[in-house]
C-alpha cells in the first residue's frame, strides 16, 4: 500500500509586507532584496494573530478538496518550529479547533524548514504500517514575531515570513500512485548557523524579565485536572494496546508507567489489577523527567535483570497536550 495525497490547502495572513515597507524600518532597499533573494513581498501576521489559525484554514481547505470531514481523520501530524506556545505544540490545538471529538493522535514535529517532509514521512509510515487511513499533515510557520526588524536583523528579516500549507494523506493500492521513498538527514555540527537561541531551556528568567514577572516564563499546570485524566487514560490506553495485540492485562509481566507522580502510577496499577512487583516506579530517585522517564526506567530494568526475553512489557504515558499513549512489547 502507498500513501497518496487526497487534498491540499494553504493559508497566509492578510497583511502584505512589501520590500519598500521594510526599507522604512531598516537600512535596505527593494533593489537589494530583489537582487539577492528574488523576494518582492511576503505575508506577516498582525500582532495577536495566531499561527494555528493559518494551520486551521489550510487544513480545512485540504479536507474540503479531499471531500472529507475533520471527523474522518485518523491522525494529525503538525510540523512547526514556531508553535503558538512553548508546549503543548499546535497539533492538539488544531484537533480542538477542527472540532474533532475522537482522541486521535496529534503529533507535533519541529525540523524547521524540513518539517513538512519529515511530517510526511511520519504520516506515510503510519499509513503503511496500518491502522491509519487518513492523516492530515500540516506545515505552518510564524517567523515574523521572532525577527529583529531593525538594520541589525536585516539578513533574516527580509527573507522569512508566515504561512501554512496542508495535505490530507490516504492509503491506496493503486501501483501507479503514491509516495515511493524518503531520504532524511540531520547534521548538528551546523545547529547554530540558523537558529533561535531562546526561549529554550538555557534561557534564564533574568533574560526574560517581563515574561517572568507575569508568571509566563514558568511551566504552569492544573494538577488536579492532569491527575483526573491521567488515571483514566493510562489504563484505558494500556488495555487498548493490549487488545490490538490480542492480549489482556493478564499477559503483562511488567508495567512501566510514565513517572508523573507516584500516586498516579499506583492508581494506574490498581486500575489494571497489577501487583506491586509488576509495576516499575523510580520517580523517587528521578522525579518526572517528562519524555525521559520511560527510557530511563527501561534501562534500569534491563540492567537490573528485571526483564527476560519474551516478557511482555507495557509502557504508558500521559502529558501536556493532553497527549497519551501506550506500547506493548515483548522484551
Ligand atoms: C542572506 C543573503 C541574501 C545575503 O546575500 P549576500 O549576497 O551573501 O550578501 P553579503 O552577505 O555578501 O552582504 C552584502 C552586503 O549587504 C549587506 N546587507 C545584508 N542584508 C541586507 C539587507 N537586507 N539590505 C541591504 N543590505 C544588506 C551586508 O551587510 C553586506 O554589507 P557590507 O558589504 O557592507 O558588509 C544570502 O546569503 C542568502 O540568500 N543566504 C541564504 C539565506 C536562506 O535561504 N535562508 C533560508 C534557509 S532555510
Amino acid at each position: 500500500m502507498r500513501s497518496i495525497i487526497l487534498g491540499t490547502g494553504r493559508a497566509v495572513p492578510a497583511r502584505v509586507v512589501r520590500n519598500d515597507d521594510l526599507a522604512e524600518r531598516m537600512e535596505t532597499s527593494d533593489e537589494w532584496i530583489r537582487s539577492r533573494t528574488g523576494i518582492e513581498e511576503r505575508h506577516w501576521i498582525e500582532p495577536g494573530e495566531r499561527g494555528l489559525e493559518l494551520g486551521r484554514r489550510a487544513a480545512l481547505e485540504a479536507l474540503d478538496r479531499a471531500g472529507l470531514a475533520p471527523a474522518e481523520l485518523d491522525a494529525i501530524v503538525y510540523a512547526t518550529s514556531t508553535p503558538d506556545h512553548f508546549l503543548p505544540g499546535n497539533g492538539v490545538y488544531l484537533q480542538r479547533e477542527l472540532g474533532i471529538d475522537a482522541t486521535i493522535p496529534a503529533i507535533d514535529l519541529r525540523m524547521q524548514c524540513a518539517g513538512f517532509i519529515y511530517a510526511l514521512s511520519v504520516a506515510d509510515a503510519y499509513l503503511r504500517t496500518g491502522g491509519f487511513r487518513r492523516i492530515l499533515v500540516v506545515g505552518q510557520e510564524i517567523q515574523s514575531t521572532r525577527m529583529d526588524v531593525s538594520t541589525a536583523g536585516r539578513y533574516t528579516a527580509v527573507i522569512f515570513a508566515d504561512g501554512a500549507g496542508a495535505v490530507v494523506l490516504g492509503g491506496s493500492d493503486d501501483p501507479e500512485r503514491g509516495i515511493l521513498a524518503f531520504d532524511l538527514h540531520g547534521d548538528g555540527r551546523h545547529a547554530e548557523k540558523l537558529w533561535v537561541e531562546g526561549p529554550g531551556s538555557l534561557v534564564r528568567p533574568e533574560q526574560w524579565p517581563a515574561q517572568a514577572a507575569e508568571g509566563r516564563y514558568w511551566l504552569q499546570m492544573d494538577g488536579r485536572e492532569v491527575f483526573r485524566h491521567a488515571v483514566v487514560r493510562m489504563p484505558e490506553s494500556v488495555r487498548a494496546a493490549l487488545a490490538r495485540a490480542g492480549l489482556t492485562t493478564e499477559a503483562i509481566k511488567l508495567l512501566i508507567p510514565h513517572q508523573a507522580n507516584l500516586r498516579i502510577s499506583e492508581a494506574v496499577q490498581k486500575e489494571l489489577g497489577l501487583r506491586d512487583e509488576q509495576t516499575y516506579n523510580n520517580i523517587q530517585r528521578y522525579g518526572n523527567t517528562t519524555a525521559a522517564t520511560i527510557p530511563i526506567a527501561l534501562d534500569e530494568c534491563a540492567r537490573a535483570g528485571r526483564l527476560a526475553p519474551g516478557d511482555l512489557v507495557a509502557l504508558t504515558a500521559f502529558g501536556s497536550g493532553f497527549v497519551w499513549g501506550s506500547c506493548v512489547l515483548r522484551w
